[in-house]
């Protein structure tokens, strides 16, 4: 490691193998080799970024926050899927960093997976509250009642970013491309344990079927691998109590939530604007 006098600038001379991929030419994906000096506080992402600036403009990839929120810079790195922009590139601790596309997707071009299985996977288990009471979610008067409490109960797993790293380490995937999958299945908890849900019978059909969660065998290394500690092994443990419960009539039993008593003895503080208009109707 160099160090620049006087500077706490230290650099690294390292080798960057990167998976390239053009559907229009490749039959496979090749590896091609960078190697410059990267300076500490570089991460996996801005290492690529020098790459496409000042080597080769012609890598693809995709990153779009550089703050490990919005899950798109996710790729396979020394064997580990990652998100490049959340990743240190001196805690690798290595002189050679191999770069690829997430495993068990398709690649669009050099280091962007096709993440279309993801999203279809998320959608069938609908990830939203489901309720009747159609007139107040359409024009609601107040919020849903929810203690902090209940909030807990499923807040770790609405952390989940849908960066497909989960599906990526998931073992299951690799061999059964039609498994509905750790993200999935971590969602469907989510909205299942939310009080003011009242969709878990359509998310347990959704869920319960040959590709459905009994076929998570809880090798764990979706919950290993995610980025923001989802842990949709052990989500998808509780669906199938869930699940099974449910078979017994024993499911679910609470109605939702209704909506918050009126506030008492609240008085507006002044100077508080009004809320703008309503956008959509
Ligand atoms: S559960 Fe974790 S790894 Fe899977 S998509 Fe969500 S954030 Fe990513
Ligand atoms: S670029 Fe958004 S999570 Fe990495």
């Amino acid at each position: 490691m160099d160090t620049k006098k006087g500077t706490n600038h230290h650099t690294k001379t390292i080798t960057f193998r990167v998976q390239r991929f053009d559907p229009n030419r490749d039959a496979e994906p090749r590896l091609q080799e960078y190697t410059f000096p990267v300076s500490q506080g570089m991460t996996v992402l801005d290492c690529l970024i020098y790459i496409k600036e000042k080597l080769d403009g012609s890598l693809s990839f995709r990153a779009s926050c550089r703050m490990g929120i919005c899950g798109s810079c996710a790729m396979f790195v020394n064997g580990f899927p990652i998100l490049t922009c959340h990743t240190q590139t001196f805690e690798l601790n290595a002189d050679v960093i191999e770069i690829r596309s997430l495993p068990n997707y398709p690649i669009i071009k050099d280091l962007i997976p096709d993440l279309t299985m993801l999203f279809e996977k998320h959608k069938s288990i609908k990830p939203y509250i489901i309720r009747t009471d159609i007139k107040e979610i359409e024009s609601p008067t107040r919020e849903y009642h929810q203690s902090p409490q209940e909030l807990e109960d499923y807040l770790q797993f609405s952390y989940c970013l849908k960066c497909g790293i989960c599906l990526s380490a998931c073992p299951t995937v690799a061999t059964d491309r039609a498994f509905i999958g750790p993200q999935a299945l971590g969602q469907a908890f989510r909205y299942n344990n939310d009080t003011r849900d009242g969709g878990t019978a359509e998310r347990l059909d959704a869920i319960d079927h040959p590709h459905g969660v009994w076929r998570c065998h809880m090798a764990g290394a979706c919950a290993d691998a995610c980025p923001k500690g989802v842990d949709p092994a052990m989500a998808a443990q509780l669906l199938k109590r869930q699940a099974a419960a449910a078979v017994f009539g024993r499911g679910k039993k609470a109605k939702p939530a209704g909506v918050a008593p009126e506030p008492k003895n609240v008085s507006r503080r002044p100077n508080i604007p009004d809320a703008p208009p309503r956008t959509v109707e």
